[in-house]
């Protein structure tokens, strides 16, 4: 496996619109080697979701690690791809987003607390989650990636827009950081 180079913010392929993928394509040794290092290179940066324009990948995937309970050890991540995500209720929530795309600046986002998420697993077989809470955030970060949109874009106001510092000088103090 190997530690791919992130994309950073201003590189156009973070705002281009990527490719479906179908199930021959998904189980192609390329394909999987890429889903093993994308995991690798989102392991190595402390990320909870990497997708694949972050990776210079022009195509509708995304890792990510769900259900990590914050400060414990963080379940096998997943792949996502072609996703389709339908909010199950009108509720939204905001909290602070990072994006191993945009280092140490932190910003509060508003995203649907309860979703469905209809996708293809690594094998190419259909599957569907429902995710709440910090999953349903990740889920909603990463597929938005994959239309070439980050979390700036997401934001109701700029006012919450800091550098990592001082997030953790003055919002709060968390022992994991975790970036998107
Ligand atoms: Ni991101």
């Amino acid at each position: 496996m190997s530690i791919l180079k992130v994309a950073r913010m201003g590189h156009p392929v973070l705002r281009t619109k990527t490719k479906a993928l179908d199930k021959s394509t998904i189980r192609t040794p390329m394909m999987q080697k890429l889903i093993d290092d994308m995991m690798e290179t989102m392991e190595e940066y402390h990320g909870v979701g990497l997708a694949a324009p972050q990776i210079h990948e022009g195509l509708r995937l995304f890792v990510a690690a769900l259900d990590m309970e914050r400060g414990e050890e963080p379940s096998p991540p997943i792949a996502l791809i072609n996703p389709e995500i339908t909010p199950l209720s009108h509720e939204m929530h905001e909290d602070w987003e990072g994006c191993l795309s945009i280092p140490d600046i932190r910003g509060k986002v508003p995203r649907h607390v309860d979703i469905r998420v209809r996708a293809l697993d690594r094998d190419g077989e259909r599957i569907e989650l429902r995710a709440r809470g910090f999953s349903a955030r990740i889920i909603q970060h990463e597929t938005d990636h994959l239309d070439g949109i980050l979390f700036f874009d997401r934001m109701r106001s700029f006012e919450t827009l800091t550098f990592l510092d001082e997030y953790s000088r003055y919002w709060t103090r968390r022992e994991d950081e975790e970036e998107e």
